[in-house]
C-alpha cells in the first residue's frame, strides 16, 4: 500500500521552468526527474535553448529535443509553443543515433507546430547587425513567432504535401521579400524551399501526431521542460530584452493543449549566482574580477552562441516575483560548487537595499551525498535563500554530473 502510494507520487507529473534569464541549469534537472516519468515535453522556444546534461563526463546539448531524451525509454514531445528548425532536429536525432542511443521512434511532433524558415535566422541576423540592441541568439526564434501572430506561418503539418507547403510560404514571403530586399538578403524561390522543406517533411511523417489529444489523455507521467527563464518571457520578462515566447508555467498550457490539471508540481530552477546573456537590465550584475573568475569556473559561455555570460548576484526579491508567477512548489539550485572558492558571496534579498554580504564556506562539496554533510556556511546560504523565498530548496545540484545532486 505504502509501495504504491510513494510510486504515486514519483510519478505526479512535474513542470520544470527557470526563474532568471535562463541558463539555470534546468537540463540537468528535467534529466534527473525524467527517470521517475515517462513522458518530457518542450513546450515553447526553439534552437535558441542549449541544455546540457553530461553523463559519464560526456556532455550532450540539447537545442530541440527534450533533456530526457538520453533516457532510452522516454518519449520525447515537442509541443506547439515550439518553433522548430527542422535541420537542427534532424541533426541532433542523427549525431544521437551515430552515438549508440536510438531517439528517431520515440519523438512526437506536433502537427501544428511553427516551422523556422531560412528566411527567419537570415532576418534575425540582420536585425542584430543594424537596429536591434536586444542580443538574440540569431535563430530566427523571434521571426517566425512574428509568422505565427501574423497568422502567415508554416506548421510541421504543411511540410507532409508539398503543394499547400509551397503555397504557404508564397504568402509568408508576401510579408517578408521587401525586408529581404531591404537588407539586401537573397530571396529563395517558394518552389526551392518547399521542394527542401518538403524533404524534412518526409524524413519526420512518422513524428508528426497530435500531441494534444495525446497528452491530454495520456495515463503516462509527464516532466514539461521550459527553456529560457522568466526575466525572458515575452510577456512577464524585461521586456523588450526577451524572448518571443511564454516561458513561464503559462506557456505549457497554450504550448502544448494540456489542461492545467495535467500540472501537479512546478519546480523553479535557480543558480547560485546570475546570468545573462545579450541586452537588458541586470540589477545585480558584476564588473569585477569577481565575475571573471565566477565565469570561467562556471564556464558562463552560451551553449549555442559561445558568447561570455554577463555575471551577477542572486536577485532574490525577482525569483520571488517568477516564484510568485509560476506557482512554484519547490526549488532546484544549481552550481553552487561554482563558488566554492570565494571568501565571500552576496546576495540580493530586498528591492532599495544594500546587497547583503555573506561569508563564502571556501572548501570543495562535491563529495557532499547529503545537507548534512555541507560545510556550515553553505547550509547557511541555502537557508538564506529558502527563508527569503519563503520556498523550500529540494534539490542542490554540486556538479555536472546527472547523480552529483542532494534531495532535501
Ligand atoms: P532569441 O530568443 O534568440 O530571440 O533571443 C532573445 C533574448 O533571449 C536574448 O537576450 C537571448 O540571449 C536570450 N535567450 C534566448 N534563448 C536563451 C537561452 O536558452 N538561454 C539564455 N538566454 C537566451
Amino acid at each position: 500500500m505504502l509501495k504504491r502510494l510513494f510510486s504515486n507520487l514519483a510519478n505526479k507529473n512535474v513542470a520544470v521552468v527557470g526563474l532568471s534569464y535562463g541558463d539555470e541549469g534546468k537540463a540537468k534537472i528535467v534529466d534527473v526527474l525524467a527517470a521517475n516519468r515517462d513522458i518530457v515535453c518542450r513546450f515553447s522556444g526553439g534552437s535558441n535553448a542549449g541544455h546540457s546534461v553530461v553523463v559519464n563526463n560526456k556532455k550532450t546539448i540539447f537545442r530541440l529535443l527534450p533533456s530526457g531524451a538520453l533516457h532510452k525509454d522516454k518519449l520525447c514531445i515537442l509541443g506547439h509553443g515550439m518553433v522548430i528548425d527542422p535541420k537542427v532536429l534532424k541533426t541532433e536525432i542523427e549525431l544521437l543515433t551515430d552515438g549508440g542511443l536510438q531517439v528517431k521512434n520515440r519523438v512526437y511532433i506536433a502537427n501544428n507546430a511553427h516551422i523556422v524558415m531560412p528566411y527567419h535566422f537570415l532576418i534575425d541576423e540582420a536585425r542584430e547587425k543594424t537596429i536591434s540592441d536586444i542580443g538574440t541568439t540569431k535563430k530566427g526564434i523571434g521571426p517566425a513567432y512574428e509568422d505565427k501572430i501574423r497568422r502567415t506561418g508554416i506548421r510541421m503539418e504543411d511540410l507532409l504535401d508539398q503543394d499547400i507547403l509551397e503555397k504557404k510560404i508564397e504568402n509568408s514571403l508576401k510579408h517578408w521579400e521587401p525586408i529581404l530586399r531591404h537588407f539586401s538578403l537573397p530571396v529563395y524561390s517558394a518552389k526551392t524551399m518547399a521542394q527542401q522543406y518538403h524533404e524534412y517533411g518526409d524524413y519526420f511523417a512518422s513524428n508528426v501526431h497530435d500531441t494534444v489529444n495525446y497528452l491530454n489523455t495520456t495515463m503516462k507521467s509527464i516532466v514539461f521542460e521550459g527553456a529560457q527563464g522568466a526575466g525572458l518571457d515575452i510577456d512577464n520578462g524585461t521586456y523588450p530584452y526577451v524572448t518571443s515566447s511564454s516561458a513561464s508555467v503559462g506557456g505549457i498550457l497554450t504550448g502544448t493543449g494540456v489542461s492545467h490539471k495535467k500540472i501537479h508540481e512546478v519546480i523553479g530552477v535557480i543558480k547560485a549566482y546570475s546570468t545573462r546573456v545579450g541586452g537588458g537590465p541586470f540589477s545585480t550584475e558584476i564588473n569585477n574580477d569577481v565575475a571573471d573568475r565566477i565565469r570561467e569556473i562556471g564556464a558562463e559561455y552560451g551553449s549555442v552562441t559561445k558568447r561570455p555570460r554577463r555575471v551577477g548576484w542572486l536577485d532574490l526579491p525577482e525569483i520571488k516575483k517568477a516564484i510568485q508567477i509560476n506557482g512554484v512548489d519547490n526549488i532546484a539550485l544549481t552550481k553552487i560548487d561554482v563558488l566554492s572558492t570565494l571568501p565571500e558571496i552576496k546576495v540580493k534579498t530586498h528591492d532599495g537595499a544594500d546587497l547583503m554580504t555573506i561569508p563564502g564556506w571556501e572548501s570543495n562539496i562535491t563529495a557532499c551525498t547529503n545537507f548534512k554533510d555541507m560545510p556550515e556556511k553553505a547550509k547557511c546560504f541555502v537557508k538564506l535563500i529558502q527563508e527569503c523565498l519563503e520556498t523550500k530548496v529540494s534539490m542542490i545540484s554540486i556538479g555536472c554530473e546527472r547523480d552529483a545532486i542532494i534531495h532535501i
